[in-house]
């Protein structure tokens, strides 16, 4: 049974999971707009990724007797001024997850609650990676230093980002 600050936090998390996911459509959405076909794809696969890792904490919430809650969520931008915007907004929510999961983390310690803890694990790992991949995006870009040229290169790297994660053989987050 889950105490009712843990599945307040819990619920808290699903709320930017699922803006997460919202956020990242919606760049997905502008990056077609511009012609960014790779960019697109890994940011469509991205959103795709985060409405999991909302729903997979909902099922955990329900699972031990409490309830996950579906938020109404604020419309996320839908222009940007440049794929450097995209990518560094994605770091710095990339971010902001990391320390909201690490603080889930040290709530479960503190309430005794040891299954939420291990079940946490999992993001605490997938955050390693996901600031990673955002991080070494944003040092592309400005290695690029704007260049049309170059970002040619970079979207076609983002197309194979997004198909290595689409033909993994185990969807991302239902390990
Ligand atoms: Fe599920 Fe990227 O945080």
């Amino acid at each position: 049974m889950l105490s009712k600050k843990v599945e307040a936090a819990l619920n808290k998390q699903i709320e930017l999971e699922a803006a997460s996911s919202n956020y990242y459509l919606s760049m997905a959405s502008w990056a077609e707009t511009q012609g960014l076909n790779g960019v697109a794809n890994f940011l469509y696969g991205h959103s795709d990724e985060e409405r999991m890792h909302s729903m997979k904490l909902i099922r955990f919430v329900n699972e031990r007797g409490g309830h996950g809650l579906v938020p109404a969520l604020k419309a996320p931008p839908a222009k940007y001024k440049s794929v450097n915007e995209v990518f560094e907004t994605v770091l710095h929510h990339e971010e902001k997850v990391s320390q909201s999961i690490n603080e889930l983390v040290d709530l479960c310690l503190k309430e005794k609650d040891y299954s939420t803890h291990n079940f946490l694990q999992w993001y605490v790992t997938e955050q390693i990676e996901e600031e990673a991949l955002a991080r070494t995006s944003v040092d592309k870009l400005k290695f690029m230093g704007g260049e049309k040229a170059a970002l040619y290169f970079f979207d076609r790297d983002m197309a194979a980002h997004a198909t290595a994660a689409a033909t993994s053989s185990t969807p991302k987050g239902m390990e």
